[in-house]
């Protein structure tokens, strides 16, 4: 089954091509979903919203009008199926997201498949990061795993006891790590993404030069980044003198830090077999440098995607989009688009 995914939830529109085998589709067994891309592109606006030092909803809007015909139609060359007659199924991010950018990816979606008499399927983003795991792998993941989903606008961790079925143990109450990335390197004057330029100058900088401190909320496993992000402002305003480097350092090291301690609390109580981290942070050098040395340290697997997969991209959304229609069917072309749009968790 040959799936077209569209992913525009936000700044990126990309378009991909998926083959999900058919032993999964006759069985629906974990250990056969081995979704394979066939072409992935991604048309990235970054340059356009540089300039405003973040994400501006409406130019991206705007361009993701401008680019989308170009983005799926490389991505069926790339492919090289010969083209949208050996498409089965067209799926599209349909949230969480920006709306102006959801609308453009779901309307292509859906005016594609109803003209070509095909499924239509809406997708959620945060699954696809999760499902980004299956991609490309002779095995799939062990399971039960531990999935820590960081990015611009979720920070979760949770448990995938089946394919499909997520447990939630702990999430941000307030800034997602990735946003918090964003607003340190803002106003330390690194650029935009903050994420890529706080790696950038952390591998400069001494992470043992400022300790900042690492929050915990009494009685939970949630997380909470805006005490870390008051102090490193508090302490670059109060010390001028002290190199940005630095401060990217020890700010990078208390996130990883925070992150990490509920991972290896969550790893041990729920004796998870594998520990997959997902969503654009994923690509920050030191979390999978740590995370690596955890799982080894753990004795369990480590699955984190290649730095340039971690980011949006529609490969993990035409992973989701096969799997969801081979366990429910199609959606119906009255599905809409979410601003908001929670993961739906199993906690029975
Ligand atoms: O998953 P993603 O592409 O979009 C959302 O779904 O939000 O994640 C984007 C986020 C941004 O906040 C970006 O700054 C962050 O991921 N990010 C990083 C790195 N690369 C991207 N954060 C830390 N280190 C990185 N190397
Ligand atoms: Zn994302």
């Amino acid at each position: 089954m040959k799936v077209l995914a569209i992913e525009t939830s936000c700044d990126e529109t990309a378009v991909a091509v998926i083959d999900i085998n058919d032993d999964f589709r006759s069985n629906q067994i974990a250990d056969n979903f081995r979704p394979k891309t066939l072409s992935s592109v991604i048309s990235s606006q970054i340059d356009i919203h540089a300039k405003y030092g973040g994400v501006v909803p409406e130019i991206a809007s705007r361009a993701h009008i401008e680019n989308i015909n170009y983005v799926v139609d490389e991505a069926l060359e790339v492919a090289d199926i010969k083209g949208l007659a050996n498409i089965d199924l067209i799926g599209a991010t349909h949230g969480p997201g920006l709306l102006g950018s959801l609308m453009v990816g779901v309307s292509y979606a859906k005016a594609l498949a109803f003209s070509l008499g095909l499924p239509y399927i809406g997708v959620n983003h945060l699954e696809g990061h999760l499902l980004a795991s299956f991609l490309d792998r002779d095995f799939p993941p062990k399971l039960p795993a531990l999935v820590l989903l960081v990015s611009g606008g979720h920070s979760i961790l949770l448990r995938m006891t089946e394919l499909g079925s997520y447990h939630l143990i702990a999430q941000t109450q307030d800034d997602a790590a990735g946003e918090a990335f964003d607003k340190i390197a803002r106003y330390l004057g690194l650029g935009f993404p903050g994420g890529p330029a706080v790696d950038k100058a952390a591998q400069f900088g001494d992470s043992n030069k400022i300790k900042f401190p690492r929050a915990e909320i009494k009685g939970s496993m949630d997380l909470s980044f805006s005490g870390l992000k008051t102090a490193v402002i508090r302490y670059s305003k109060n010390n001028p003198e002290v190199d940005t480097v630095d401060i990217s350092a020890g700010f990078q090291a208390a996130v990883v830090d925070m992150l990490l301690l509920r991972v290896k609390k969550a790893i041990d109580e729920f004796r998870s077999k594998t520990l997959i981290i997902g969503g654009g942070v994923a690509a920050n050098s030191l979390l999978r440098k740590e995370s690596e040395s955890l799982a080894l340290q753990e004795n369990i697997d480590v699955i984190i995607p290649l730095k340039k997969d971690c980011t949006d991209n529609a490969a993990m959304i035409g992973a989701v989009a096969g799997f969801r229609y081979v366990k429910e069917g199609k959606s119906e072309f009255t599905d809409s688009v979410y601003s908001t749009l929670p993961l739906s968790y199993n906690n029975t």
